[in-house]
């Protein structure tokens, strides 16, 4: 059919799934990708006790995934990526702490740059894109009594790509969203912001005890000059966040006095 002058190159362009996919950072980690688990949280801390030092563990969809408070964390498959990052660093008690900020900043600013969108930080670790949260972090870590560093740090991160077809849940209707508003993302852009968010993670994790990804957490902070309630020693208050420290401790100026929250929960009043 061809003669010697109409020579066809056909491009084979070769889709790589999800599934199958050897992400490459510019740092080396063990990386599994799973169709379905009960929880990636869950898989690294079996890694740990079988010997794995460090790994990230990504999901298509969890069974069981777990958010803070003791919540669950709605995971479906298609719309969401679910990960986990499995460390044993070398980190003060506060140091570790802060690990949870520095992977709140790390989502943020993957988001940003992936979506071009203007993601915010809700205190503590939630990100929010148009008054919804599109991403909740939950860090576990290992503690040993007479130990000053962690055995491990857990870094569980789960992101809504897309609102599923059925909307969300009736209990977190009203409070979920998801980064793209068509139904369907490229697994492309989908690995774009996984590498995006270690890479960012890994970058200020280098440096972390320099705290200087405080400033761009404190511009991204949802809840600046906001009127907030919350809850402390059984007690309700309500007052206006005026900052965050270094520690990423909120201060809430209420009528009598002024409070930092090192840890909890605080709502916006509407
Ligand atoms: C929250 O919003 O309360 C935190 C949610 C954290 C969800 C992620 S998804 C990946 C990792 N595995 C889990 O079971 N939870 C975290």
């Amino acid at each position: 059919m061809f003669n010697h002058l109409s020579v066809q190159y056909v491009k084979q362009v070769i889709i790589i799934g999800l599934l199958n996919w050897k992400p490459e950072f510019s740092f080396p980690i063990k990386t599994v990708i799973l169709k379905e688990t009960t929880s990636t949280n869950s898989v690294c801390k079996e890694l740990f006790a079988s010997g794995t030092h460090s790994a990230l563990v990504i999901a298509l969809s969890q069974t069981g995934g777990k958010g803070r408070l003791g919540r669950s964390f709605y995971s479906p498959a298609e719309t969401g990526i679910y990960m986990s990052l499995l460390l044993r660093p070398s980190l003060n008690s506060q140091d570790t702490v802060s690990l949870t900020t520095a992977a709140a900043v790390a989502v943020s600013k993957a988001i940003d740059e992936i979506t071009g969108k203007n993601s915010y930080i809700k205190w503590v670790n939630d990100i929010y894109l148009y008054d919804k949260k599109v991403c909740g972090i939950l860090c576990e870590a290992g503690l040993s009594t007479n130990k000053a560093t962690p055995d491990y740090v857990i870094v569980g991160i789960g992101i809504n790509i897309n609102t599923p077809k059925n909307n969300f849940p009736e209990d977190i209707k009203d409070k979920a969203g998801s980064l793209f508003e068509e139904s369907k993302t490229s697994d492309d852009v989908k690995k774009q912001l996984i590498l995006k968010t270690f890479e960012n993670f890994f970058e200020i994790y280098n440096t972390l005890p320099l705290k200087n990804y405080m400033e761009y957490y404190r511009n991204k902070s949802l809840l600046q000059d906001k009127e907030v309630s919350f809850v402390k020693d059984g007690l309700e208050f309500s007052g206006k966040v005026v900052g965050i420290t270094d520690n990423a401790g909120i201060i809430i100026k209420t009528k009598n006095e002024t409070i930092t929250l090192c840890a909890g929960e605080v709502s916006l009043k509407f």
